[in-house]
């Protein structure tokens, strides 16, 4: 396991100079491994003598760790932890003190300090308590960091969302108007155009919204999962019959090889979404009179999905960002294709979460081929 190098500072309040000296040489030399967060963490730290320089210095800066003197000639120790724990909740405070009593230290607990550590110490306990504390302020920060990217994504999420929405809701509007306002002008025809039009657009908002349902079940955990030995080739059948009305319109040549039945124990509403996205788009990004080939197939001890099709394909770079949510490749021969590119995104999440593998093969102009091989909760047939 690779560690990162992590910094934590510490500010050690103590009226005498040489106990902050003492201090801060052990410091120099300590490192604590903190398995959780992997991380290796080493200290820098910092000295106040008296009141003056503590306020000066928190100031400046946000301390991870902050070892307090409990008795200070111009203030009490007490005063600067409240002063602490109102400014910085992540800030651990040690208080160090030699009178303890039973008594200071359920008052500095209380007041929100972290630790406590008697005089006189040897470097060994104060090192067993570092680490505790610093153990404990790696964790917090790491979930504090998580929890800021999961905003930043929720953040992205919604706006791209609202865009989508908002795009189809602005075309039916601008259609609606124009019927409205030109209702004497324009012809049937064109009235007939405009309503079909935005039927198109309301189809695909429909669909926008189901996709995100199964996806918001699916992230969520609250989807209740079904577990049932499944035949891969039934399913890949039914969903091939669900296009094969779109694939017809397009002469588009739909085919199944089943080399092996393919069982697996799975979700079948999580593997009918995987086949149902891997035909539509195969179908969608494909040309007139191509074809859909789809097979199941024994890869080593593994069962493995194949859909190839003879469609416009993509180039290296449009492949790299093909599993990102709502990540459409835009070009003048996927202009007029709906979709809210949300199918792969949400398949990749079933995949992964079936502790599977996905490869993508792709030539612009000549075709892709998809291949998803399962690694876990599959009975292979011999
Ligand atoms: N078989 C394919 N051949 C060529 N391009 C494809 C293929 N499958 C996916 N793509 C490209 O990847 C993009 C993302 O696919 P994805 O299925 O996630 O979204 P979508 O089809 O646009 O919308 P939807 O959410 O309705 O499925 C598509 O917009 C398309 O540009
Ligand atoms: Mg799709």
């Amino acid at each position: 396991m690779t560690y990162s190098l992590e910094k934590c500072k510490v500010l050690i309040v103590d009226d005498e100079p040489q106990m902050c000296r003492g201090i801060r040489k052990i410091l120099d030399n300590f490192r604590v491994v903190v398995e959780d967060t992997a991380s290796e963490v080493f200290f820098e730290a910092d000295c106040a003598v008296a009141k003056d320089e503590f306020f000066e210095l928190i100031e400046r800066q946000d301390y991870g760790i902050i070892l307090l003197d409990y008795k200070m000639p111009d203030v009490s120790g007490l005063e600067l932890l409240e002063h602490i724990v109102s400014r910085n909740k992540n800030t651990l405070v040690i208080m160090i003190t030699a009178y303890a009593t039973f008594e200071t230290a359920v008052q500095s607990t209380k007041l929100g300090a972290y630790d406590f550590l008697a005089k006189p110490f040897n470097p060994d306990e104060l090192r067993n308590s570092l680490k505790k504390a610093v153990t404990r302020f790696m964790l917090s920060r790491k979930a504090q960091e998580f929890e800021e990217e999961k905003k930043k994504i929720r953040f992205q999420f919604i706006s791209v969302l609202s865009h989508e929405l908002k795009a189809p809701l602005n075309a039916i509007e601008g259609y609606l108007d124009i019927m409205q306002n030109r209702f004497d002008s324009i012809s049937r025809d064109d009235f007939n155009l405009m309503l079909n039009r935005s039927k198109i657009r309301l189809d695909g908002m429909r669909k926008l919204i189901f996709d995100l349902l199964d996806l918001t079940r699916i992230e969520s955990g609250e989807k209740k999962r079904n577990p049932e030995l499944l035949d891969l080739s039934k399913i890949a059948a039914s969903s091939i019959e669900m296009f094969s009305e779109d694939a017809r319109k397009r002469n588009i040549k739909l085919s199944l090889n089943a080399e092996v039945p393919g069982e697996i124990i799975a979700d079948r509403a999580e593997i009918e979404i995987i086949f149902n996205n891997l035909i539509s788009n195969a179908i969608k990004y494909n040309k007139d009179n191509g074809f859909v080939r789809l097979k199941i197939a024994q890869h080593r001890d593994k069962i493995r999905i194949i859909a190839a099709d003879s469609g416009i394909g993509m180039s290296f770079e449009e492949k790299a960002r093909l599993f990102k949510e709502f990540s459409r490749i835009k070009n003048e021969k996927t202009a007029h294709i709906l979709g809210s590119g949300l199918g792969l995104f949400t398949l990749n999440k079933i995949v992964k979460f079936y502790d599977g593998d996905i490869k993508v093969k792709s030539l612009p102009g000549k075709g892709t081929v998809f291949a998803i091989t399962f690694a876990e909760g599959v009975l292979y047939d011999n």
